[in-house]
């Protein structure tokens, strides 16, 4: 579906996230005018428009955004608020009043899973759904079956071309970078496979806890929260073949096809930490085992990938917050002239994601009295000028605007549940570890026989 939506209708407008990412990135969106549509708010408490024009204005505010006042302006009259409970049958023939006959709407769920089936439902049965796109948010599903079971009940009502599932790590500016990087760049599409890369390193580190988290927290844990979804697809995108088609789906069909060549998960080749401190965390059982850190390896059985490991890591209370991407390039052979090759660091290409996202080539070169000396070409991703948009901004964008390549689809949602199910199965068992260290030391047995887990880079200098 390439339409735009003229009305955009958030369910849970007043909740976490239209607190910190919605509204303030529909207000950016304005203020690039980019915003062409109007939006209805929803949610149980009782207030009136103005009531949430003057939230949105503050909520905005404290997000640290400056607010100008003419731009604040022109995004507070598209402002609508509706209120009331959203199993109840009456907020549906109010908001069908709202709406109106002959728009086509976008409707945003930011609303516990477990309603998202229920709303669809009524949206269907009050006749305000018909070709209208529905967005929801993660966690979608819990394990396999439960994945599937939604979709099942999502698609009794909606076809999948309606269908937006939102992972904001497919926002992310250097995410998408990461198409052209590897498509658009001989340089780097020749090295791109397992004719030069002995192993694949995806970090994904935090240097804070799970804070006021901790009920939601407790029932999910790193593997579900962060890796089944985003870093999955971060993987599916660095390892996947070039699509073929200008279309939404055809992206969608590699990463599908990528996806479905990833063996699943031996519990053998995952290590499971939880910090030190967890437990007296809010909201967390007593005598919890979810792991708050995960480190497993994950093979890749294609022509391009086969026997090469890709060694995936995630953990609250790291040593600090950086997201990348580390290709291990293949040793250089041995020559009478040059150190041993087994002396100097392996040649490293190195996506920084987050923060400060960019690009490192680490080589090698005479190192004087030394036998060799790190050779690195940084480069960042920062744009010259403007400001790049937040994830927030471009998924809404993207979405109101009917582009639907960086919305996950129903196969790759059910694939990457199938690779870290048997996980889910048979948990390793949990290892503490301390606050700011990289995880338990079990991590490290991990990659034994691979090259060991490197720092993350630290990010191009600004
Ligand atoms: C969310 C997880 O999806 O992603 C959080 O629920 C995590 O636990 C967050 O902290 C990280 O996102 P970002 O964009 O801040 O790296």
């Amino acid at each position: 579906s390439t339409r735009a939506s003229d009305t955009l209708v958030v369910f849970g407008i007043t909740g976490d996230l239209g607190r910190k990412m919605t509204l303030r990135s529909l207000y950016r969106l304005e203020r690039r005018g980019l915003l062409d549509c109007r939006v209805i708010g929803v949610a149980s408490t009782d207030m009136s428009t103005a009531q949430l024009v003057a939230y949105a204005r503050e909520t905005v505010a404290a997000t640290g955004e400056q607010v100008e006042d003419a731009v604040f302006q022109r995004f507070a009259g598209r402002l609508t608020y509706v209120h009331g409970d959203v199993l109840d049958d009456a907020l549906y023939a109010q908001l069908a009043r709202e709406i109106g006959p002959g728009h086509r709407p976008l409707y945003y769920l930011e609303m516990p899973p477990a309603l998202f089936a229920p709303i669809v439902e009524r949206l269907g049965k009050a006749d305000i759904l018909g070709t209208a796109c529905v967005a929801v948010e993660k966690p979608f599903g819990n394990d396999l079956e439960s994945a599937r079971e939604l979709n099942a009940r999502l698609r009794a009502v909606l076809d999948e071309s309606q269908l937006l599932r939102v992972d904001h790590f497919l926002g992310k500016e250097p995410v998408i970078e990461l198409e052209y990087l590897r498509f658009a760049n001989p340089a780097l599409a020749g090295l791109w496979d397992r004719n030069s890369v002995s192993a694949v390193q995806i970090t994904m580190a935090e240097d804070f806890g799970v804070e006021d988290r901790g009920k939601f927290y407790d029932s999910v844990g790193a593997l579900r929260d962060v890796v089944q979804n985003h870093l999955l697809q971060v993987l599916a995108l660095v390892t996947m073949d070039p699509p073929t088609r200008a279309d939404a789906d055809s992206v969608r069909d590699k990463k599908a096809e990528i996806l479905g060549a990833v063996r699943a998960a031996d519990p053998e080749h995952c290590v499971r930490g939880q910090y030190a401190g967890y437990a007296d965390v809010p909201g967390v059982a007593a005598g919890s085992t979810t792991e708050t850190f995960t480190a497993l390896r994950l093979e890749v059985e294609n022509w391009r990938w086969a026997d090469v490991p890709f060694f995936l890591r995630t953990g609250k209370k790291l040593p600090l917050r950086a997201t990348e991407v580390r290709l291990l390039l293949r040793r250089a052979p041995r020559l009478a002239c040059l150190p041993t090759p087994t002396q100097a660091e392996q040649n490293q290409i190195v996506l920084r994601i987050d923060p400060d996202p960019g690009l490192r080539v680490q080589l090698v070169g005479q190192g004087g009295d030394e036998a060799w000396r790190p050779i690195n070409l940084n480069a960042s991703f920062a744009p010259d000028v403007g400001e790049p948009f937040e994830p927030y901004e471009r998924l809404l964008h993207s979405a109101l605007t009917g582009d639907h390549r960086l919305f996950t689809r129903e196969d790759s949602v059910e694939e990457s549940w199938r690779i870290v199910q048997p996980l889910l199965d048979n948990p390793p068992e949990v290892h503490p570890y301390q606050p700011g260290s990289w995880g338990p030391e079990e991590a490290k047995r991990l990659v034994r026989g691979h090259p060991s887990w490197r720092e993350p880079w630290t990010g191009p200098a600004r």
